[in-house]
């Protein structure tokens, strides 16, 4: 998809770029009630209160642990990644929640609700998870979904936005190299890094959607800050923070 690739691609990202995930250790996100307010609602505890949740790309578990904290009756925590996996544990045994939560790499077990922050734009196949997601959902369950910057939004390629765009306009292979100088997971491609980044875009995710179990019961995009124009339709791709969505079985 970019346009400048090669040596000279690679040498404009190191002078540009530097180091930038060298200087980003993983740090724990805050355990307060703000980010999941403004993913899922104000009401977002009210509408946990008693029941089983499952936090979808749980990460470090920052969402299972304040769920079960703020009354969620049992969490468990999805992830493909150990690492992660094993701070949400420790976190969950920290705040004293530990007998509330598990965390796992997969679950047969029924919620009544499947939560999922900031990984939908990073799952390798979103449409499998969505049905992975309605297997696991008890009658009249839904998903909760918020993710993004998806992937044409200045920031939407994370790591590799070393400026607005530049994901767009560096060529995959110039990134890749670029962050192989301080990442030796061995990517090769973008949905290869660690946690995976599959360039989903918001109109991707609804046709994702549609051809799946579930339908989309409501949606909406947070535009970036101060911008409220760009939740418009024709320009909600470049400027949308933030997608939230609910979907339920069709
Ligand atoms: C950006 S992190 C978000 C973590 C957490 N939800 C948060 O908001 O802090 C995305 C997470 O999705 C996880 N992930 C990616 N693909 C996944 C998959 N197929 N199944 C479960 N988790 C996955 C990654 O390992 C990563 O921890």
């Amino acid at each position: 998809m970019g346009i400048i690739g090669g040596e000279i691609g690679y040498r404009m990202l190191r002078a540009i770029g530097g180091e930038v995930g060298r200087s980003v250790p993983h740090a724990p996100g805050p355990l307060g009630d703000a980010r999941m307010i403004e993913c899922f609602g104000a009401d977002i505890f009210e509408r946990l209160r008693g029941l089983t949740v499952i936090d979808f790309g749980c990460g470090g578990g920052e969402q299972a642990v304040v769920c079960a904290l703020r009354g969620a009756a049992r969490v468990i925590g999805i992830d493909i990644q150990d690492s992660a996996l094993e701070r949400a544990r420790a976190l969950a045994e920290r705040e004293g929640v530990a007998d509330r939560c598990t965390f796992a790499k997969r679950t047969d077990e029924p919620a009544d609700i499947v939560l999922s922050k900031d990984a939908f734009e990073h799952f390798e196949d979103p449409g499998a998870i969505i049905e992975i997601m309605d297997g696991l959902l008890g009658p009249g369950g839904r998903v909760l979904a918020s993710f993004g910057p998806t992937w044409l939004h200045p920031h939407g390629g994370h790591l590799f936005s070393v400026f607005p765009w530049s994901h767009l306009v560096f060529t995959e292979r110039s990134l890749i190299r670029w962050r192989a100088d301080f990442k030796h997971d061995g990517a090769t491609r973008f949905s290869e890094v660690a946690g995976g980044l599959n360039q989903i875009t918001i109109a991707e995710f609804e046709r994702i959607v549609a051809a799946g179990p579930m339908r989309i019961a409501e949606m909406d995009t947070v535009p970036i800050r101060g911008m409220a124009w760009l939740k418009h339709h024709a320009v909600r791709e470049f400027g949308s923070s933030l997608v939230r969505c609910t979907l339920v079985r069709r």
